[in-house]
């Protein structure tokens, strides 16, 4: 009798508990071996990366709502220190990079949000995240135990962290935030020294001191100190384990897709081996995982990490860049969301019986005494599908595949078995005409005359433009004599070369285009080897050096060296070699056109444009393009086609759509098999075409009419040819594909 009462009162006290929590105080987020928990209760988390400046403030809800429709509880953004901080103590939380108005609209839809801080972050976002200042800030080194570092660091961390405590958003004050991560993939305990491991505890202390009432974790970190969470990162993470047994096994990033570079192929992942991957993981204990991404997006402006990053940030993610549904991804997915929550209350009360079923097969079985029961059936063969027998009922496996049975009996959901078919996309053409264009050439005759920066010898692309533009002219005059035999028909033919460490490099010689070189992402730099087309006297040589985005990974990327390094030689000459190098050099940060805004629609801009038609446009480098064009009819999401050009950057009423390059994408291409081994199961499409033709233009960027197109080409593509088109998906069902 005693007993029962005293019974009565702890479920009393329990459930009281339980109602504060959920109603009036909110508890923190804690965590124990099993699961985050919240509001005292044990969950299976389910999330997405959804990174907001890489779409609109407009397209925001619409993401995030087709993320709860397809089973999602988290939505896990990054965030970017370098566009809120684009100078120290100025910041803009403004459009794009309201990152408030997106936590409350996820708080809006109904999901949580796992805040990734950072502040370095990779994500091939220029820079990783990081302002280019923050490399000038006197005795600085990235992510080690640094003094300024640190001070920058935790002042945009302390900011960042306020922010969200002033706005009631922790989920302890009542907010969607329940988790949040420190430093990004540190892997202090691989060779990085004492220093970094010091760093990192430190970093840990720093952002636990911050007394958020949620949980921090460290992504790829086996040595991250209590109370903060180690997490894995990768294509499969069922392998991993916790540094401590009484942390749950999280999952920050799993794969959807990859991202692609210019000159690259375009790397898929078969949903059937996502689904795979993440059952696995939860049949062997995980609790929580991440797809990285969601829903990709778009890397607008020259927020592409680099180098060599495109435009678009699609990652086979199934939100497609433009927002649309990815069939089968996203359908199979939120199945499989499904089938792991009818299972949830199982997976939370107990931990896995493991029992072998065949060869290549196994039964991981959840069982709670209360008579809640949860199985995955596994078959890891990769070549063939395995009937077994599991509670005295037979099972077909297909192979690499998992089945899930919530009451361990019937099989919802099987990882292999997809019941969507694939969307159909086509860009189809819009109904607005981009019509008479404009052209104004970049002015390159006076460079040397004009500059404002001289020295001798060269200087570091980087410490020169501070990233204020992808472009730095390094101009210099060499006299050549009338005596040389070259110029009297002789056998020596004169040539230059030039090396760089930049990303590419546009080469003239008095005006005229000699030609141009790049690099590729896995040389550190390149050389550019031409005829000199040089004549008696003063010859004028202009060397354009491009960046094509910042490093975002890599460890002390602050320390390396971009643009021309030189020798830069003048060869065949009759006295063998001339070297540049160490002569006076003048500068010019940017080109002509971007100091002059003309791609703002506002802009008061002093330039002759002249009126070009198709007849008389001609290929020449260095152009500018203007043109005006009506909205075009219907709400589809909308892309410019851009195959006609070269390379180069586009605006839309001073909006940057991007950089676009029409190289193509080299290297083997190989077929969506899912059933690959372990660890190996991409697919990459799209040899022997652009890496990147389309260029998502977002609808809230345009009026009804008179839209301004601003293209800045580089080696002479032709505008003529550049088309709007609408983005258009028809999803088959299984039944239509019979
Ligand atoms: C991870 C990193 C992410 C992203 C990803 C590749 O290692 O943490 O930020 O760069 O690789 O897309």
């Amino acid at each position: 009798m005693e007993n029962n009462s005293v019974s009565k009162l702890i479920t009393l006290y329990f459930f009281t508990v339980l109602f504060l929590c959920s109603e009036f105080i909110h508890c923190n987020v804690t965590y124990d071996k099993k699961a985050i928990v919240i509001n005292g209760q044990r969950r299976i988390l389910i999330s997405g990366s959804i990174h907001y400046p890489r779409s609109t403030p407009e397209m925001w809800e619409d993401l995030i709502q087709k993320a709860k429709d397809g089973g999602l509880d988290v939505i896990d953004t990054y965030v970017f220190w370098n566009v809120h901080e684009p100078s120290p103590g100025n910041y803009n939380f403004e459009g794009r990079y309201d990152l408030v108005r997106f936590i409350k609209t996820v708080q809006k839809v109904g999901l949580y949000v796992h805040l990734r801080i950072g502040p370095f972050v990779c994500a091939e976002w220029n820079f990783g995240g990081f302002p280019v200042w923050l490399k000038y800030v006197p005795d600085i080194s990235f992510r080690t135990d640094n003094g300024p570092f640190k001070e920058a660091m935790q002042g945009f961390t302390q900011k960042i962290v306020q922010m969200m405590k002033n706005e009631k958003l922790f989920e302890s004050q009542g907010g969607p935030i329940i988790l949040s991560q420190i430093e990004n993939e540190l892997q202090s305990n691989k060779v990085r020294g004492t220093a970094v491991r010091s760093y990192m505890h430190w970093a840990a202390k720093m952002a636990v001191d911050l007394g958020t009432g949620v949980p921090w974790v460290m992504c790829k970190e086996d040595d991250a100190p209590d109370p903060v969470i180690n997490t894995c990162n990768g294509f499969y993470c069922d392998y991993f384990t916790p540094n401590k047994p009484y942390k749950p096994k999280l999952w920050t990033e799993a794969w959807t897709g990859w991202f692609t570079e210019f000159g690259g192929t375009i790397v898929q992942r078969p949903v059937e081996d996502i689904a795979f991957g993440v059952a696995r993981f939860i049949q062997k204990g995980g609790s929580y995982f991440n797809y990285y991404m969601y829903h990709g997006g778009t890397n607008f402006g020259r927020s592409a990490g680099g180098p060599f990053i495109i435009t678009s940030y699609d990652y086979d993610a199934p939100i497609d860049e433009y927002g649309l549904l990815r069939e089968p991804k996203y359908t199979h997915l939120k199945d499989l969301h499904k089938a792991i929550k009818q299972c949830e209350h199982a997976l939370i009360s107990a931990d896995p019986t493991v029992t072998s079923l065949g060869t290549h097969q196994e039964a991981h079985v959840f069982s709670s005494g209360n008579g809640t029961c949860a199985a995955f059936l596994a078959n890891y063969g990769s070549n063939s599908s395995a009937r077994v027998t599991f509670n005295n009922r037979h099972y077909d496996l297909p192979p690499w595949s998992i089945s899930i049975l919530p009451d361990c009996v019937r099989d919802v959901f099987n990882t292999a078995r997809v019941r969507v078919g694939s969307s159909q996309i086509q860009m189809v053409p819009s109904n607005s005409k981009i019509l008479s264009w404009e052209t104004y050439n970049e002015d390159i005759s006076s460079l040397e005359e004009n500059s404002r920066i001289t020295t001798s010898g060269l200087i570091e692309q980087l410490n020169a433009t501070r990233d204020t533009s992808d472009y730095l002219w390094y101009t210099t005059s060499v006299h050549i004599s009338s005596s040389e035999s070259f110029l009297r028909g002789g056998n020596n033919k004169p040539s230059i070369s030039v090396n760089s460490a930049g990303d590419g490099v546009h080469v003239f010689i008095n005006g005229q285009f000699l030609g141009s070189a790049f690099r590729t992402s896995k040389q550190k730099s390149f050389t550019f080897n031409a005829p000199a087309n040089l004549r008696a006297g003063t010859n004028k040589i202009a060397l354009l050096s491009v960046a094509v985005g910042l490093p975002n990974v890599g460890f002390h990327f602050e320390t390396w060296k971009t643009g021309i390094t030189g020798p830069i030689l003048l060869n065949g000459l009759d006295h063998g070699e001339k070297d540049l190098t160490g002569q006076k050099w003048s500068y010019q940060v940017g080109i002509k056109g971007e100091a002059m805004n003309l791609v703002s629609p506002n802009g008061v801009s002093s330039v002759d444009w002249t009126i070009e038609t198709l007849a008389t446009q001609s290929q020449q480098q260095l152009k500018w393009h203007k043109a005006y064009f009506n909205a075009p009819d219907g709400v589809e999401p909308l892309a410019l086609d851009l195959r006609s050009m070269g390379k180069g950057q586009v605006w839309i009423n001073g909006q940057s759509i991007g950089r676009y390059w029409m190289v193509y994408a080299k290297g083997a291409c190989n077929s969506c098999n899912y059933a690959g081994t372990y660890r190996s199961t991409k697919c990459q499409l799209g040899c022997g075409k652009p890496s990147q033709q389309w260029y998502h233009v977002p609808r809230s960027w345009l009026k009804p009419t008179k839209n301004l197109i601003v293209v800045f080409e580089e080696p002479g593509g032709n505008p003529w040819k550049i088309s709007l088109v609408k983005r258009i998906e028809h999803t088959q069902v299984a039944s239509e594909l019979n």
